[in-house]
């Protein structure tokens, strides 16, 4: 790999021996997978925000970058806390979020604590190149935004946000943005989620191209996250709606490699049928907005929830909200709002208990959650209608 005559100074230890480590592990990063060269980002995004007991390494390695005083050389944010607090068992779990979160803020970190970043507080343009982990922005950024950064790992995301740096591979590269599978669609009640829930399944790690359909903002972000935890993608397009796929010629080579096709039977077959004895039912994977909740709040407002309710928000959409007498109607409704991962929230907290969720990634990842559309969330909160 090609390495500029300061990147090469870094590697030989004249920074220092924590970053010449740094500078090391992107070096081998990128070789493994034929980068030829580093290139600079615009900012980065954290997905190593869970401050879990058993992570040793993970806290050895920031421990040796504070103690030599680095900071993060690009804007970088942060996915949000796992729900630490919560109940005993969340607070035994995750006895070293305290630590973890005053390391990274020594690095310099944001504390946005959302894996929603480019909704608001890392918001990336067309073209950009950034290292961010955590799959759903990925997608987001990558898909909709049609910025670039790969899939990064923990550790690859924090290493680039020391040095500003990344290995050039992968979707960063023009040649690896096309499109591979196209997706087809015979649908007639349109379900984000678990579209994106199927398509992972289905296309696992290339490139899908979704036949057009006016999805909106919301339901790009549903339906990105699911893809991305139900199979590895990392980079979608909608024909005539996101950004380099104004076409179908333009995003494919020349013709797809194989054809799939959706269908509204597809879509019934990941929802449950069994409504009843939900322990919870949970809304905000990924992250609410402000906006997210204003939107859902009038089906809640002068009823009462039938079975525990979340609503997980970024962090400082939920302060604003808690300014409002929307926060105090919603609470008097029953519904308890959060500002953490409800996924992992609840994972370690409600073993053997059932979880509704109109999240496919927290559908995904969840033991013992249940997939439904949001209408049948609401009913079985009660509010429907
Ligand atoms: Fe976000 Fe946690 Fe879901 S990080 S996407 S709320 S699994």
């Amino acid at each position: 790999m090609h390495l500029e005559p300061e990147q090469q100074a870094v590697l030989n230890g004249e920074s220092g021996q924590a970053m010449a480590m740094v500078m090391k592990t992107l070096v081998l990063y990128g070789k493994a997978l034929g980068a030829k060269r580093l290139i600079p980002v615009k900012s980065a995004h954290l997905a190593g925000s869970f401050g879990a007991f058993t992570y040793h390494a993970y806290y050895r390695i920031i421990d040796q970058l504070v103690a030599e005083g680095i900071k993060f050389k690009v804007p970088t944010t942060v996915n949000p806390r796992p729900g630490h607090n919560l109940k005993l068992l969340n607070r035994l779990y995750f006895s070293k979020q305290k630590y973890l979160d005053t390391q990274l803020s020594a690095l310099g970190v944001i504390p946005s604590y959302s894996c929603v970043c480019y909704e608001k507080a890392n918001v990336p343009e067309f073209g950009d190149r950034l290292a961010w982990a955590e799959s759903s922005a990925v997608q987001f950024a990558n898909s909709v935004v049609g910025a670039r950064t790969n899939r990064n790992s923990v550790l690859m995301e924090l290493f680039s946000a020391i040095t500003g740096l990344t290995p050039e591979f992968g979707f960063l590269l023009d040649e690896n943005r096309l499109g591979n599978v196209m997706i087809k669609l015979d649908i007639k009640n349109m379900d984000s989620c678990a579209l994106g829930f199927i398509i992972g399944k289905k296309v696992v790690d290339q490139v899908p191209v979704i036949e057009h359909y006016s999805f909106t903002h919301k339901e790009l972000k549903c339906m990105g996250a699911a893809m991305a935890a139900s199979g590895g993608i990392a980079l979608y397009h909608v024909e005539g709606l996101t950004p380099e796929a104004p076409d179908l010629q333009s995003v494919f080579d020349s013709q797809p490699e194989t054809t799939i096709t959706i269908t509204q039977a597809d879509i019934d077959g990941i929802r449950t049928k069994h409504l009843e004895n939900v322990n919870v039912v949970a809304f905000g994977c990924p992250q609410m907005t402000l906006e997210d909740v204003k939107e859902l709040a009038h089906h809640f407002i002068g009823k009462r929830v039938k079975v525990p309710t979340w609503f997980n928000m970024i962090p400082a959409d939920k302060e604003n909200l808690s300014q409002t007498d929307l926060y105090d109607k919603l609470h008097d409704s029953g519904v308890e709002i959060y500002d953490h991962c409800p996924t992992a929230a609840l994972e370690v907290q409600i073993r053997r208990k059932k979880v509704l969720t109109n999240s496919g990634k927290m559908y995904y990842y969840l033991q013992g959650s249940e997939y439904a559309k949001l209408e049948d969330c609401l009913r079985v909160c009660g509010v429907e209608g």
